[in-house]
């Protein structure tokens, strides 16, 4: 066991996640208070002495900004309070959608995003299901990129199912979905998505047989709700016996309850990344605290982090 000193602090976006993080780890949250100016700023501060401490420091950071920028001031305020180690947990990286310049006078929002948490003082990141993995190439620290597969295919297989059929709602997915499917051993089906602008689609059609199949749409974020929404419905009109979604940030912005609970689907299945804003008796959560807890003592004792992932 390493002898190094730990502190586990939280942002405010997902400190029921940290709580539980924290506690699986086996220590309390750190005490941070966060001031808030009349105009809108905000400052955190450390209430720990956190000199020569490896400082694990867990947000979320889904919309508003303010996440992120509370994510970036904890770290600067880690790194000029003298902690040895400076690592930012981040179940749901935002921003990760815009990672390529895929038309003219665009930015990529990650790479600027990975370069201000490297220039507020982080010295490794800690992240569940990125949208593309090649954000982790946008960082020269080392980034631990984990899998909710670890989490979701348990439950899947809990489910037996009987005609299993894996789906991905858009070919961007192709590669998560076929993992699943080769890992559990059956089919996958494919739906091609065309967008008319972010968050809204043109068009969608199904490639692959799901006559009398038990579905489930694997995907990394629900938003809108609009994409399962089409691929439910297309997996019904073409004579699925069901169809569920396992899928791990629950964005959940417009009317996206109100799509799911109008939708076919039996069951939705989502991580604990981001928190849900109603209830639904159609979504099921499960949680990454104890995954993130592992990884932080591994991360502490230079163990594998790969291993747990056979999935
Ligand atoms: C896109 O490539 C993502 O993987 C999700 O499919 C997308 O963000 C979902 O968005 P919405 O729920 O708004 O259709």
């Amino acid at each position: 066991m390493s002898n190094r000193l730990v502190n586990i602090f939280s942002g405010r976006a997902t400190k029921y996640l940290a709580e539980n993080i924290a506690a699986s780890y086996g220590q309390e949250l750190g005490n941070v208070i966060v001031t808030d100016f009349s105009d809108g700023e905000f400052q955190s501060s450390y209430e720990d002495n956190i000199r020569g401490r490896d400082v694990f420091i867990i947000q979320s950071t889904f919309a508003p900004a303010d996440n992120l920028l509370e994510l970036l001031l904890m770290i600067d305020a880690a790194r000029r309070s003298s902690a040895r180690n400076i690592v930012a947990v981040i179940p749901y990286f935002g921003f990760a959608r815009q990672d390529r310049k895929d038309k003219p006078r665009v930015s990529i929002a990650s790479k600027l995003v990975a370069n201000l948490l490297t220039a507020a003082g982080v010295q490794r990141i800690i992240t569940l299901d990125l949208h593309a993995d090649q954000i982790q190439g946008f960082f020269d620290i080392p980034v631990d990129h984990l899998y909710a597969s670890s989490i979701f295919i348990p439950y899947l297989k809990e489910l037996n199912l009987p005609n299993l059929t894996i789906a991905s709602p858009d070919t961007g997915g192709t590669r998560r979905a076929a993992s699943y499917a080769k890992y559990l051993n059956t089919d996958f089906v494919v739906c091609y998505k065309q967008r008319s602008k972010p968050n809204e689609i043109k068009k969608m059609a199904l490639v692959g047989d799901v006559k009398g199949r038990d579905i489930v749409l694997v995907d990394d974020i629900i938003d809108t709700a609009g994409s399962m929404e089409k691929a439910s419905n297309l997996m019904m009109e073409n004579g699925a016996a069901s169809v569920r979604a396992f899928c791990t940030h629950p964005v959940f912005s417009g009317d996206a309850y109100e799509k799911i609970e109008n939708s076919p689907f039996t069951e939705i299945v989502v991580s604990d990344t981001i928190p849900l804003k109603k209830h639904s008796d159609k979504i099921k959560v499960l949680s990454t605290a104890e995954l993130f807890a592992e990884v932080i003592k591994r991360v502490e004792n230079y163990e594998s982090i790969s291993s747990l992932f056979k999935f």
